[in-house]
C-alpha cells in the first residue's frame, strides 16, 4: 500500500513538473501543432515488433540522417508497446520490449532534442489486442505524462456501444488534467466525420482507414481495407476548409521507403505536402537508401507542408489523369503540383494566362494573366522560368512536378 501511494505521488509530482499552464477546460494546449505534426512512427514498417532497442536506433538515426534537423520531431511508437495494467489499474510496458521503461526511453528522445509519442486506443483493447484506455483515461494520461510523452495518438478499435466524440473528449479532458503538452491525435479512420467536431478536441483526426504501402490499389483484408496513396487522395475531397493551426486533417501516415517506386514515394509525399498533411514518416530510418531520404528531408517541400499559413491545397483541373493542384502560402506564394496518376508519361500544358486561381477557404486568388510569378522547381532545387510563359513538362508515370510561385516584384 505504502509503494502504491508513493507510486501515485511520483506519478503526480512527475507530472506537474513537466508542465506549464493546463489550458482551460475544452481549449487545446495553445502552442502545439501549429504547423502539421513531423516526425515517425513505428507501425507502417514494423507493426506489433517494437523495442526500446528500435525506438533507441530510430532517435539515432533521425539526427545521423538529418531527419530531425529537417523538421522531424516526434519519435512515435504505435500499437503494443504495452505490458499489463497493475492492481490499481496503471498500464506498463512490455518489460521484455522495453526493459529500462518509458521514462528512460523518453529521456533518451529527449536528450537527442526530439520528442516522443505513444499509442493507445478508446476502447477495451488496442487493434493489437494490448489493453485499451477506456475506463482508465485519467489513469493513462497521468501516466503518460509521468513518463514525458509529447504525443498521444488514439485509435478507434474495439470501442462497441461507444460515441465518438464523447470518448475523445474524455481523452482530452485527461490530457489536459495531468497538465503536460500532449498532442493528441485522434485515430478515428473518418467514421464519425471527425472533422465537423474534432477542433478542439485533438490536434489531429485521421480522414480515412489505414493507408498501404501502394500508390493506386486497394487491399482487402476481408473485414476492411487498407488503401493506396491515390485512393486516400481522392478521400479528402471536401475537407479542406476543416484543417488549419492546431488541427489537422490526417490522411494517415507515410509509406515513403516502404516498396513504392521513387516516382511514386515522390508523388505521394509532394501530395501530402500539399495538403498540409501531418508528415510521420513509417519507413526504417536506420536503413534508408539516399533517395528515400532526399524525399523525406527535401526542405523545400516540407516549407509548403510546415507553411504557417495552413491552408490544403485545392485540386484545380483534373484530366487524362493528370491534376493539378494549387496551394496558397503566407506572404503570396503558392505551391503547384502537376500530378501524373497514369501508369505512362503525361506531356502537360498550362498556359498562365488562360488560368484564375480562386480559394475560397483563404480568400485568396492568382490572376496570372494580371501577375507573374516566379517559378521554383521544388524537385530539381532550380528555378524555372516565369508564369509569363506557358508552362510546358514532361511528367513521368505516377510523378508530380512540384513548383512554388513566387509573388515578387519585377518577377
Ligand atoms: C489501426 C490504425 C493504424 C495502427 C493500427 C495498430 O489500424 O489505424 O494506424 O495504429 O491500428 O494496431
Amino acid at each position: 500500500m505504502k509503494r502504491t501511494l508513493l507510486l501515485i505521488g511520483c506519478l503526480a509530482l512527475a507530472a506537474t513538473q513537466a508542465q506549464g499552464q493546463a489550458p482551460p477546460a475544452g481549449k487545446l494546449f495553445p502552442d502545439l501543432a501549429r504547423t502539421p505534426p513531423m516526425g515517425w512512427n513505428s507501425w507502417n514498417k514494423f507493426g506489433c515488433d517494437v523495442s526500446e532497442k528500435l525506438i533507441r536506433e530510430t532517435a539515432d538515426a533521425m539526427v545521423a540522417t538529418g531527419m530531425r534537423d529537417a523538421g522531424y520531431t516526434y519519435v512515435n511508437i504505435d500499437d503494443c508497446w504495452h505490458g499489463q495494467r497493475d492492481s490499481l489499474g496503471f498500464i506498463h510496458p512490455d518489460a521484455q520490449r522495453f526493459p529500462s521503461g518509458m521514462k528512460a526511453l523518453a529521456d533518451y528522445i529527449h536528450s537527442k532534442g526530439l520528442k516522443m509519442g505513444v499509442y493507445s486506443d478508446a476502447g477495451w483493447k488496442t487493434c493489437g489486442g494490448k489493453p485499451g484506455s477506456h475506463g482508465y483515461e485519467f489513469r493513462d494520461a497521468l501516466t503518460y505524462a509521468s513518463w514525458g510523452v509529447d504525443y498521444l495518438k488514439y485509435d478507434w478499435c474495439n470501442t462497441d456501444g461507444l460515441a465518438a466524440k464523447g470518448a475523445y473528449m474524455t481523452m482530452g479532458e485527461a490530457i489536459r488534467a495531468a497538465g503536460r503538452p500532449v498532442v493528441f491525435s485522434m485515430c478515428e479512420w473518418g467514421t464519425a466525420k471527425p472533422w465537423e467536431w474534432a477542433k478542439g478536441i485533438g490536434n489531429l483526426w485521421r480522414t480515412t482507414g489505414d493507408i498501404t504501402a501502394c500508390f493506386d490499389c486497394i487491399v482487402d483484408h476481408g473485414t476492411w481495407k487498407s488503401w493506396g496513396a491515390m485512393q486516400i487522395l481522392d478521400m479528402q475531397q471536401g475537407l479542406r476548409s476543416f484543417a488549419g493551426p492546431g488541427h489537422w486533417n490526417d490522411p494517415d501516415m507515410l509509406e515513403v521507403g516502404n516498396g513504392m517506386t521513387t516516382n511514386e514515394d515522390r508523388a505521394h509525399f509532394s501530395m501530402w505536402s500539399m495538403l498540409a498533411a501531418p508528415l510521420i514518416a513509417g519507413n526504417d530510418l536506420r536503413a534508408m537508401p539516399p533517395e528515400v531520404r532526399a524525399i523525406l528531408t527535401n526542405r523545400e517541400v516540407i516549407a509548403v507542408n510546415q507553411d504557417s499559413l495552413g491552408v490544403q491545397a485545392l485540386r484545380h483541373s483534373a484530366a487524362d489523369s493528370v491534376e493539378v493542384w494549387f496551394k496558397p502560402l503566407a506572404g503570396g506564394d503558392w505551391a503547384m503540383a502537376v500530378l501524373n496518376r497514369a501508369r505512362s508519361p503525361r506531356h502537360v500544358a498550362f498556359d498562365w494566362k488562360q488560368e484564375t486561381v480562386a480559394d475560397s477557404v483563404s480568400g485568396r486568388s492568382a490572376t496570372f494573366a494580371a501577375t507573374a510569378y516566379r517559378l521554383r522547381d521544388l524537385w530539381t532545387g532550380r528555378d524555372a522560368g516565369t508564369t509569363a510563359r506557358p508552362l510546358a513538362a514532361d511528367v513521368p508515370a505516377h510523378d508530380v512536378l512540384m513548383l512554388r510561385l513566387r509573388a515578387r516584384p519585377g518577377a
